[in-house]
């Protein structure tokens, strides 16, 4: 199996391009089964979660083209409305292919995602949401079986419903359903994320009618036939927010392009309090730091507030920052599996509940370390750069699913980085 082998020391300084959102790429892939047209797509990451999405989207029939980071989909001969457990099971986005499949076709059959390494992670409200639009719904043999074959015209029916969670892969499922569906559908409590307003920059490009993405109120009037666009996917502000990091951690300064510091004024604001100098323009944020940071406590909710996916790689920052920080985490259940890895290589956190309590500790040391899911891995990877001597990291697939060129855009930056087979 691969590992990540680390020497920890070395100052990242230097220019570093951040690629596509795997979040925004990989709902707006499955929108690749709305249109009649091809669409084509821009800046699509090479991570294993795209990859395996287009392994799903290539079953059911859509042809795809892949040249570099362009990707073309083509659904106009869909021929199979399943995702089966084999899939899901790999990557629980698959989800997202439910409601396009419904919308156009008005049958689908999806595998229930099932427990994963940090939580439940149910898809009841993605359930109800198309059930509001008039999906006849049935779980059987753990499968999602959905239709829309008894109601008018075969089309889901506009509805107004609202979540009472904030769920960011749901809002994207029932605001691609909506697109198709005939009438009105006003989604309440929605995610505001970013990648929900690219997918909704998207769609409205392939002939939807969205307002709203962005808020938490979204308006979508329903059309009768989305065609193909051209659309370039955002950039990945959690990969940003990592690469930040890392420049804050070793000491060094970073200028990463094709990121948006709009996207991430919560962290910003975090790394700021932490005594790193962030700037930035447009396409742009650099972060420069001499390496002494002090300890930042942090509360993850959803955006715009502190980003879930950002708290392991704070976890690793405030490991050997100078103080104590309390980190909460509130949108995942079960989501600090890197303390454990973190504490072998020296770090002093406890847990309780969903907070940990991080006491800076002045060096850690490089030791053998697991990745567990992605973000663990990448505090996994932040505390590696900074430890003394080597840190070896097992299980790096979970980083292949989320970090384009991990080890050449970190090696490029001066880190000392290999991965061995
Ligand atoms: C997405 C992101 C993930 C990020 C997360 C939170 C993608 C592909 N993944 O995951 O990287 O960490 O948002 O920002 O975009 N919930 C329910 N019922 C539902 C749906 C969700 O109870 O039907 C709960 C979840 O268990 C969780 C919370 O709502 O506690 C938020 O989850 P959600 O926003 O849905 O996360 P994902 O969309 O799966």
């Amino acid at each position: 199996m691969e590992k990540l082998i680390i020497e920890g020391g070395a100052k990242l300084n230097g220019e570093v391009r951040i690629s596509g959102a795997k979040n925004a790429a990989l709902p707006i892939l499955c929108a690749g089964l709305l249109a009649e047209t091809p669409l084509v797509l821009t800046s699509v990451p090479a991570l294993k979660d795209v990859a395996s999405t287009i392994k799903l989207l290539d079953t059911m029939g859509v042809k795809v083209l892949q040249e570099a980071d362009k990707v073309t989909l083509d659904a106009s001969e869909v021929g199979s409305f399943e995702a089966t457990y084999d899939m899901v099971k790999t990557m629980r986005a698959s989800i997202l292919v439910l409601g396009p499949l419904l919308a156009r076709f008005g049958s689908a059959r999806v595998s229930l995602p099932g427990g994963c390494a940090i939580g439940s992670r149910p898809v009841d409200l993605h359930i109800k949401g198309l059930q509001a639009m008039g999906a006849a719904i049935h779980i059987t043999h753990g499968y999602i079986q959905a239709s829309t074959l008894h109601l008018p015209n075969r089309r889901l029916q506009g509805a107004r419903y609202y979540m009472d969670m904030v769920t960011v892969t749901g809002t994207e499922n029932l605001m691609m359903a909506a697109a198709l569906a005939d009438g009105t559908t006003i989604l309440e409590n929605a995610a505001k994320e970013p990648e929900v307003v690219d997918l909704a920059e998207c769609l409205n490009k392939m002939g939807a009618k969205i307002s709203g993405a962005g808020t938490d109120v979204i308006t979508i009037e329903g059309v009768e036939k989305l065609s193909g666009a051209n659309h370039n996917i955002v950039c990945d502000r959690i990969e940003a927010g990592t690469y930040m990091v890392a420049a804050a951690m070793t000491g060094g300064k970073v200028k990463l392009l094709n990121a948006r510091a709009d996207l991430l004024d919560a962290v910003v604001e975090k790394l700021r309090d932490a005594g790193a100098t962030v700037t930035h323009d447009d396409n742009s944020i650099t972060v420069e730091s001499n390496g002494k940071l002090k300890a930042v406590n942090i509360r993850t909710a959803p955006h715009p507030a502190f980003p879930t996916d950002m708290q392991a790689q704070f976890m690793a920052l405030n490991s050997v920052a100078e103080g104590v920080a309390k980190v909460t985490e509130t949108i995942f259940e079960n989501r600090f599996m890197h303390v454990q890895e973190m504490q072998r290589l020296g770090a002093d956190i406890s847990i309780d509940g969903n907070t940990a309590l991080v006491k800076g500790v002045e060096f850690l040391d490089g030791a053998t370390v697991m990745a567990t899911d992605l973000r663990a891995s990448a505090s996994l990877v932040l505390s590696g750069l900074v430890a003394r001597g080597e840190t070896v990291i097992e299980r790096i697939y979970h980083l292949d699913r989320g970090y384009e060129y991990l080890e050449e855009k970190l090696t490029q930056l001066g880190a000392k980085v290999r991965r061995s087979h």
